[in-house]
């Protein structure tokens, strides 16, 4: 197989180092003034550079060159030994996948032998952040007295993982990401050498895409080329249309489903590998700028693929418009945040927790109200197909057999998952049901109740095996009663969160919402409110108890 182009293309001479001069000219000069550090920290992005560089210092250290300048030569034995990786006394640990205090004890023990071959022996630990504290511990004893001819090299891409103790016994150096224009030049000097046809546009494309991260966007030409033709803006867009997109689709998943964990999931997941936050923020904007189109009725207006468009229009009924106004107000902000320097995901985790967090509907006296409202009635007549009104949840059941899962008629959208207390936001429904929702049927929840254990599952998948546990056996005046088998499980049950969930589940389902009664076999004492000949009388007459009522 042949080698991966980012591999065939590693500098091999500080020259070659793309947009991080301010770290290679610190490190040229030590180099040339042979003043090189005993530990440094190298930090930043993926793939901007940061192994690279830690190759070129062991490498300059080592190098026989008689001129510092020059070093590294690449002629001399050593050199050519780093570069085809047999040079004994470059070690290189990957804290990622080794079990990291075994290695450093493991390089305590062998640390004070001299190198083998060159001058200096150079540990590089790669995402050192991954790191256990004991590791940390181990490794900062060797950093704080060093034998003179050890030098350490630790990289990583999550700074603030880093305990304080070993940040102040490195030299620190922030790699950046690689702008734009770079990244298209050595695009171009690859295509050129690899005699690959590429149409500028594309390569534009692919630079911006990597954001920042050059090893990203030399293995995206890499894939892109492996297809053989002609490296057209077309194809790159293919291509990436859906890789991004599928972010964004996911994050609007977890935003309508109220699971803000698997909302930051995606979100780490996506800068974890490489994208820009910033990027990932507009990307956002734009898909909500095209819900708002197909809200307005105005879908003709977003170029997307027939896929992606399926998604928005599903998307676009889930939320009223006024939510998706504020939902590109938080992203919007996201995406214009300068800063988050040092916490690059923080403008989009902000922007995540406010539309989780605050309740969907806007005080009526909000000189706010006016525009989404006046936005949610005309995009009901003029958007096809319309946006999803909340209706009365006593409407829905009482004109409708359970909802189709596919149109599930949700609640309240950005609904906290944590209880209502007193003072709980005033959109939250009351706890005590409406009157009307007596009229729901035992066997409707029943059809319904495998659909509620998976909505519940997401957000507390323990829940799952409690409602499979038990069994709904009557809903009678806005109280659906669930039997459990032991007063273990009621108790499980009977959490705040629990009951909620659940509430919510069925509420997402069937429009109704119910309060909820636990009780379990064993018992014997019939409380006042049961009804003679129901099934939680006939319950309690075969020897059930009710160990609790919510
Ligand atoms: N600044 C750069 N100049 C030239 N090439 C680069 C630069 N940064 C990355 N590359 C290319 O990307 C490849 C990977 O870079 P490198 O391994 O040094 O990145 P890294 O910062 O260590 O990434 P990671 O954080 O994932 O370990 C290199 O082999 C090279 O082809
Ligand atoms: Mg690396
Ligand atoms: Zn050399």
């Amino acid at each position: 197989m042949s080698q991966a182009l980012y591999r065939k293309y590693r500098p091999k001479g500080w020259a070659e180092v793309i947009g991080q001069d301010h770290v290679v000219q610190t490190l040229r000069n030590a180099i040339t003034g042979g003043r090189v550090g005993h530990a440094y920290l190298f930090a930043g992005p993926r793939g901007t550079g940061k192994t690279t560089v830690a190759r070129l210092l062991a490498k300059a250290v080592n190098c026989l060159d008689p001129e510092p300048a020059n070093r590294p030569c690449n002629a001399c034995d050593y050199c050519q030994a780093v570069n085809e990786n047999r040079f004994l006394d470059l070690i290189e640990i990957d804290a990622a996948s080794q079990t990291g205090v075994e290695d450093v004890r493991d390089l305590r023990d062998k640390i004070n032998f001299t190198p083998t071959q060159g001058k200096y022996k150079v540990y590089i630990i790669d995402e050192v952040h991954m790191f256990s504290t004991q590791a940390f511990n181990a490794l900062l004893k060797t950093l704080e007295e060093p034998p003179p001819h050890a030098i350490f090299i630790l990289a990583t891409t999550e700074i603030h993982k880093i305990p304080a103790t070993v940040l102040s016994r490195c030299q620190r150096h922030e790699f950046r990401r690689v702008p734009v224009s770079e990244i298209v030049a050595q695009l171009k000097h690859i295509a050129a050498g690899e005699n690959f046809e590429a149409e500028e546009d594309a390569l534009s494309l692919i630079a911006r895409q990597a954001a920042g991260g050059l090893r990203d966007a030399i293995s995206l030409l890499d894939q892109l080329a492996s297809t053989g033709g002609r490296i057209t803006l077309n194809l790159v867009q293919t291509v990436l249309g859906t890789a991004t997109s599928q972010t964004v689709l996911d994050l609007m998943d977890s935003i309508r489903d109220a699971r803000p964990a698997a909302g930051l999931e995606a979100i780490h997941k996506a800068i974890d590998s490489g994208t820009d936050p910033r990027t990932l923020a507009r990307q956002v904007v734009d898909y909500l700028r095209a819900l708002m189109f197909f809200q307005l009725g105005n879908d003709k207006q977003v170029e997307a693929t027939k896929e992606i468009a399926d998604r928005m229009a599903d998307h676009a009924r889930a939320f009223t418009s006024s939510d998706v106004l504020r939902m590109l107000k938080a992203f919007n902000a996201a995406a214009m945040d300068t800063r988050g320097g040092w916490q690059p995901s923080l403008g989009l985790e902000l922007a995540l927790a406010e539309v989780m967090e605050r309740p969907a509907s806007v005080p009526p006296a909000s000189p706010v109200t006016e525009s989404p409202s006046q936005l949610t009635s005309r995009a009901r007549t003029a958007a096809a197909p319309p946006p999803t009104s909340r209706p009365a949840p006593v409407k829905s059941t009482e004109s409708s057999p359970p909802s189709a899962p596919e149109a599930p008629d949700r609640g309240p959208l950005f609904q906290v998952r944590h209880v209502p207390s007193a003072s709980a936001p005033k959109d939250q429904r009351p706890a005590a049901p409406p009157s009307g929702n007596a009229d729901i049927a035992l066997a409707q929840i029943l059809q319904v109740w495998k659909q509620v254990g998976k909505i519940v599952k997401s957000a507390n998948p323990s829940l799952i095996g409690l409602l499979n546990s038990c069994k709904p056996l009557e809903v009678r005046q806005g109280t659906l009663y669930l039997g459990f088998a032991s007063d273990v499980l009621v108790n499980k049950m009977n959490q705040p969160e629990e009951i909620e969930l659940t509430r919510q589940a069925l509420r997402e389902v069937l429009g109704v919402d119910l309060a909820i009664k636990c009780v379990v076999s064993g018992g014997k004492t019939p409380p006042a409110d049961i009804v003679p000949g129901g099934m939680v009388a006939a319950a309690l007459e075969n020897g059930g108890e009710i160990v609790d009522v919510q």
